[in-house]
This record gives structure tokens, C-alpha cells and sequence, in this order.
């Protein structure tokens, strides 16, 4: 059998680098790592390899930026290529970025089979480009394997055939209990001391590429930053923003420090010993749950509802009186307890992998879809939360 795992960009290459680790583990030897060079820069791709030791591609299809459009056709054009030349049996994709649903379509109209890693999430919030390649993704995957109980549910309500699907966990948790020694000795910025900083992330394009609402979003978060001083390592979509909206010296005049992107391993140590975090990424809301650091999430919206009822996630969208609250709430309080999801202990890869070996003949034939799909009655699973002061919980 052979396989070819795909990996595009930065929130990709947690996911894939224990996938490779177990299929190395099991004696695996045909596998093809294809990086199709979504994400390029040094700081955005290269470190990512280094700090998690992930083989070097043994492809990379160099399509860079583009429009949705152009870039996701330049993914299929240049992976169609490549999947006649070696004739894979099974393609793995990971997440939800242009490169996944790429990829899993040129592997599946050549009569590939598909596996996407980390199926099932919704966020029910179609304007999201990554909701619209979860959807097409899911749909023309062979196997789904998913990272919790209610991505099941929410395939399984889609009328996918339940035995497509297993229940594995989270890669991206097996990467992060892997690293977390390594990135607790990596040294913090000179000026910042454990659990006296906050941590910003901020790229999503329906926050950052309106000029009035990403003004809004630092008016508030330079005023909290006089409260907790605020470690901002800044994506190159939102800088090239506050660069082109005149934000840059308001900012720099804060308590706010914008530092170029961190790779994986200085980013989780700082992360694990800030007093919490912002962010509108997804695969934060994991770590932070896992590492039990309060997670202010400043989307409408998540497609990981389960940092929410298990974990440290609170969802305050984009108000900032909302933000406000939230920090103060968070500040006062004690930390709240966070559980860990069932399966995020390590071991998905292994568990996708001992899948993937076992090459289940069943799911060579078509499909029958069984489960008629079930209406929707467009309630999101976890709503935006109003956060009352001096309390640990939170009401909706
Ligand atoms: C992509 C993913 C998003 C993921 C994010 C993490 C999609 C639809 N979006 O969004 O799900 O959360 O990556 O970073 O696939 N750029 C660089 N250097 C790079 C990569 C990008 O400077 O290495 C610049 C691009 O030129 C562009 C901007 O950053 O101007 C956005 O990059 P793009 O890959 O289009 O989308 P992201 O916003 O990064």
C-alpha cells in the first residue's frame, strides 16, 4: 500500500508530524509527504518542520498565495499531477485549509481514496472559507477520522454512513503532550514574566480585514493591554492590515508588543505559562484546553464546541464590551477547571495509522448512504456567552 500525506499550511504541520511518526513506528516505508507551499514563509512553514522534526517533503508544489480560487486550483492541478505519477492508495488530508480540499478532490475523481484528519467540525457559519472546505471535504472522504464525539454526530446528521467514520482524537493534542517539556524550556521574551502577559492571535479575515472592526478590536485590546501587558505575534495577513489601515503607531505606542510569527515550540511555551489568551484561530481553543489556559475566543462562532463545555473556551465574538467583560471575569476569577476530551491523550495517530494499515475492504465499494440527512434547525452547538463578573461560569 502506499500513501501520500498532505500538509499546506502552518495549522497542517502539528497535525501531520505524528502521522508520519506513527506510520514510521509501524514499519511503514510508502509514504509520499506533499507540501503544497499554501504557507511558505520561513517563519510560517520551514520552523515548523525543524522544531517538530517532521521529514522534509518530499514534494512541495510551491503554489503559494492567491485568491481562494486561484489557489485551490493551483493545489489540484499541480496534486492531480502528482497522484497519476505515483498512484497512491489512500491520500490523507488534515484540517480544513484550501490545500485540504484540494487535494482530497484531484485524489478522489482519479478514483483515489480519501482520509481526512480532524472531520466533522462545524461551525454552521458558511461565510468561513474553512467551513466551506470542511463541508466538501467531508463529503467525498472515504474515512473520516474524527477528534470528538459530536463531530460524529454532525456527519452522521449529514448522511454519512457511520462506518466511514472512527473516532480517534486529536493529532494535534498527540503533538502538543509530545513537545510540551521541550517548549517549557524555551526562553520568554526578556521583558515578560510567567502568568503576568496575555497572548494574542488575530487572522481570521472576517476580523481583520475590516478597517472600522479591526480599529474596534485594538481600540479595546489596547486598553486591557494597561491591565495585562499583551505578547502579539502577528500573522503577515493581519500585519500588511494594520499596516495599510495607519494602526501601526497607536499599537506601538502600547502596552501591545507585535512580534513577528513564532514557530511551534516558542509559541507553546508561551502560551502554556501566559495568564490567558486571545484568539480567533481554531487550534488554539485545543491547546488552551488542554494546557487549562482561559481562552477568550473573539469569533461569533466555533467549530470546536467542546473547548466551550469541557474546556477553558469562552466564545465573546467581536464587541468589544464583550472582550472587556470577558478579560475582567477572567482576571478576577480563579481558573476554571477545564477536562480533558475523551481520546486526546496522545495516541490518535497511532490510531489513525492502525486504521489506515488495516485497509478496511469495505469501504472500497460505494458507499450506501443509509441515514437520510436530517434538517438542521440552525442553532450553532455553543452560542455567544454573556460573561457575568466575579463569576467562574457563564450564562448564555
Ligand atoms: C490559512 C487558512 C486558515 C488558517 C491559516 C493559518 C485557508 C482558507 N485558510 O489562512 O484556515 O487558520 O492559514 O495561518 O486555507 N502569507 C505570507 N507567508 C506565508 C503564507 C501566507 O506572507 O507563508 C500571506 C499571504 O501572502 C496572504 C496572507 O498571508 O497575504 C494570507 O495567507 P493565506 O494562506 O491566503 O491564508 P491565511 O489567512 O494564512
Amino acid at each position: 500500500m502506499k500513501y501520500i500525506i498532505v500538509a499546506g499550511a502552518r495549522p497542517n504541520f502539528m497535525k501531520v508530524a505524528p502521522i508520519m511518526e506513527a506510520f514510521r513506528v509501524r514499519g511503514q516505508k510508502q509514504i509520499l509527504l506533499v507540501h503544497t507551499g499554501q504557507h511558505y514563509d520561513e517563519k510560517m512553514s520551514d520552523n515548523f518542520f525543524a522544531d517538530l522534526e517532521i521529514p522534509r517533503p518530499n514534494l512541495n508544489l510551491e503554489v503559494g498565495s492567491g485568491s481562494h480560487a486561484q489557489q485551490t486550483a493551483r493545489v489540484m492541478t499541480a496534486f492531480e499531477d502528482i497522484c497519476i505519477e505515483h498512484r497512491p492508495d489512500w491520500v490523507v488530508v488534515v484540517g480544513d485549509v484550501n490545500s485540504t480540499l484540494a487535494c482530497a478532490l484531484a485524489a478522489k475523481k482519479l478514483g483515489i481514496r480519501v482520509a481526512h484528519v480532524e472531520a466533522g467540525l462545524r461551525s454552521r457559519d458558511m461565510s468561513m472559507p474553512e467551513e466551506i472546505n470542511r463541508l466538501c471535504t467531508d463529503a467525498i472522504s472515504d474515512l473520516l477520522f474524527t477528534t470528538d464525539k459530536m463531530a460524529d454526530e454532525n456527519l452522521q446528521r449529514e448522511g454519512i454512513n457511520k462506518e466511514r467514520i472512527r473516532f480517534v482524537g486529536n493529532t494535534m493534542i498527540d503533538t502538543l503532550l509530545r513537545n510540551i517539556d521541550k517548549a517549557l524550556s524555551m526562553p520568554l521574551p526578556t521583558e515578560f514574566k510567567a502568568r503576568e502577559y496575555a497572548v494574542l492571535t488575530l487572522h481570521r479575515p472576517s476580523n481583520v480585514d475590516s478597517k472600522p472592526k479591526l480599529t474596534a478590536l485594538f481600540e479595546v485590546l489596547i486598553d486591557i493591554s494597561r491591565l495585562i501587558p499583551i505578547v502579539f505575534p502577528a500573522h503577515p495577513r493581519t500585519r500588511n492590515n494594520l499596516h495599510q489601515f495607519g494602526l501601526e503607531d497607536t499599537i506601538h505606542d502600547s502596552q501591545i508588543n507585535v512580534i513577528a510569527p513564532l514557530s511551534y515550540l516558542p509559541f507553546i511555551g508561551l502560551t502554556a505559562r501566559s495568564r490567558l489568551v486571545f484568539t480567533d484561530s481554531g487550534g488554539i481553543q485545543e491547546e488552551t484546553t488542554v494546557l487549562g489556559i482561559p481562552c477568550i475566543t473573539m469569533r461569533p462562532n466555533t467549530e470546536r464546541p467542546i473547548t466551550c463545555t469541557m474546556g477553558t473556551n469562552i466564545l465573546v465574538g467581536s464587541e468589544p464590551e464583550r472582550i472587556r467583560t470577558a478579560v475582567l471575569a477572567t482576571l478576577n476569577a480563579s481558573p476554571r477547571k477545564n477536562m480533558l476530551p475523551e481520546k486526546w491523550d496522545g495516541n490518535a495517530a497511532m490510531r489513525i495509522v492502525d486504521v489506515l494499515l488495516a485497509d478496511p475492504a469495505v469501504l472500497s465499494e460505494p458507499t450506501q448512504e443509509n441515514t437520510p440527512p436530517q434538517k438542521w434547525n440552525g442553532d450553532t452547538d455553543v452560542q455567544i456567552v454573556e460573561v457575568v463578573l466575579n463569576e467562574h461560569s457563564v450564562s448564555s
